[in-house]
């Protein structure tokens, strides 16, 4: 079982949520974990569940991961039925994460898990604490399907 945990992160606050997730999946044996930056879109292919952290910046998404969404829809990357979540540290609207869930529902038709993960600016204990127990809870949704 593979998961990705792709992020984007201007200033470290959704990176510091990507290294929570990525600690709590890791914690579930036979799960292999990637912590990324920046993937090919094929690659997404390789995983069994994609986690995307993404801070809000203008009300939306990084360009970065528009652009790999969109790559990915033109190659006709299958993606349907992997698991997604997603999370995100934003200051005052939060708009990033809640997109990336309908992109990954609505367009690739994902399994995603709501509401998405957010931090007002730094993430404090409790919210590093809710990420690794969102990786443990995609990690162990793998095993418990497979
Ligand atoms: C230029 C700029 C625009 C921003 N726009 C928004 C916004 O539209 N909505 C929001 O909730 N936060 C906004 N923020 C706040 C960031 O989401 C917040 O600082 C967040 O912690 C950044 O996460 P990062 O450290 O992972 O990059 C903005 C911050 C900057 C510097």
């Amino acid at each position: 079982m593979k998961i990705l945990v792709l992020y984007y992160s201007r200033t470290g606050n959704t990176e510091k949520m990507a290294n929570a997730i990525a600690e709590g999946a890791k914690s579930v044996s036979n799960v292999e974990v990637e912590l990324s930056y920046h993937i090919p879109a094929e690659d997404f292919k390789k995983f069994d569940a994609v986690i995307v952290g993404a801070p809000t910046y203008h009300h939306d998404m990084a360009i970065d991961t528009k652009k790999l969404f969109e790559e990915a829809a033109e190659k006709g990357i299958n993606l349907k039925g992997k698991v997604g979540a997603a999370f995100g540290s934003y200051g005052w609207s939060g708009e990033a994460p809640k997109l990336v869930i309908e992109i990954m529902k609505n367009k690739f038709e994902m399994q995603v898990a709501e509401p998405p993960l957010l931090a007002r600016y730094m993430p404090d204990q409790n919210t590093l604490s809710t990420c690794r127990n969102l990786g443990k809870r995609v990690a162990e949704k793998l095993i418990r399907v497979a």
